[in-house]
């Protein structure tokens, strides 16, 4: 039977490069997003989905829809998340905390919420959640995204202790900054906060890397394609960095 596949935010960026992946091994992949347009150039060979993961009433719905069409779900990719504010805490407004906290945490929440129950019935299946480097230490000028990405962590460990029992295993990826548009706007916001350029922050976060680089979304899918095989059945539990190895975490820039 081919592999029942749900990634999170799956029209673009990390996510779309994990359903491209898991597509490339045969299995069956459903994705979710926020945004119409990335959805449009989701290939018809994947189901798509408009879904806020921080909406319970959307994942909810989105659950009811794969329990209908799939009956269940082998693998879970809780891969939804934004950046939140770039500010110092005592700058930072609790609007931008509560939404950066909504998406990157309550939406992993709810995503194994409602996996959970078929997951557990099926007596098989594999969480993957989407952390961050920013998970693994502080990170000036990011504290709700910081405190989120923890969160998921976790979540995740606790994922795995209550499911072990039910042959599901939980996994955390941890990427480093990956080359794509989201972490542009990042550098960026964060070059006018510190009145310096998008290349000195860039050349900042790769040199705080021992392989002095960002990484691609394919080697974090690469990633989320072994934590789904048998190769890995029984690695649970764990945190796993794809991000060229975080020496540095806040090179003061
Ligand atoms: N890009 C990075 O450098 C980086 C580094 C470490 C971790 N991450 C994490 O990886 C995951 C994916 O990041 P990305 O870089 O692909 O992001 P991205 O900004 O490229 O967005 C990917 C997709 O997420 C969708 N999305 C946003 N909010 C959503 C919501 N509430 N519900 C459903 N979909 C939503 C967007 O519409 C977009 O299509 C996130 O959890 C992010 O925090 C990213």
């Amino acid at each position: 039977m081919k592999k029942r596949v749900l990634i999170t935010a799956g029209a673009a960026g990390i996510g779309r490069a994990m359903a491209e992946a898991f597509l490339a091994d045969g299995a069956d992949i459903w994705v979710t997003d926020v945004d119409e347009a990335a959805l449009k150039t989701v290939p018809s060979s994947i189901r798509a989905t408009r879904a806020d993961a921080s909406n319970e009433e959307d994942m909810a719905r989105l659950f009811g829809e794969i329990e209908t069409a799939w009956g269940g779900v082998d693998v879970l990719c809780a891969n939804a998340g934004v950046s939140g504010p770039t500010a110092l805490l005592e700058d930072m407004p609790l609007k931008g905390w509560r939404e950066c906290i909504a998406v990157n945490l309550d939406g992993a929440f709810l995503a194994v919420r409602y996996a959970t129950p078929m997951m557990k019935a099926q007596k098989k299946g594999v969480m993957i959640f989407t952390s961050s480097t920013a998970g693994l230490y502080g990170f000036p000028n990011r504290s709700p995204y910081a405190a989120a990405k923890w969160g998921v962590i976790g979540l995740m460990k606790t994922a795995a202790m209550e499911l072990g029992p039910y042959g599901i295993r939980a996994n955390a990826i941890c990427p480093g900054s990956v080359e794509g548009p989201r972490i542009e706007r990042v550098l960026e916001r964060e070059a006018a906060l510190k009145g310096t350029t998008r290349d000195a922050i860039y050349e900042g976060y790769a040199s705080g890397t021992s392989m002095r680089t960002f990484v691609e979304a394919r080697d974090v899918a690469a990633m989320a394609q072994f934590l789904a095989s048998d190769g890995a059945r029984y690695v649970s539990g764990q945190v796993i960095a794809v991000d060229g190895h975080t020496e540095n975490p806040d090179p003061k820039v």
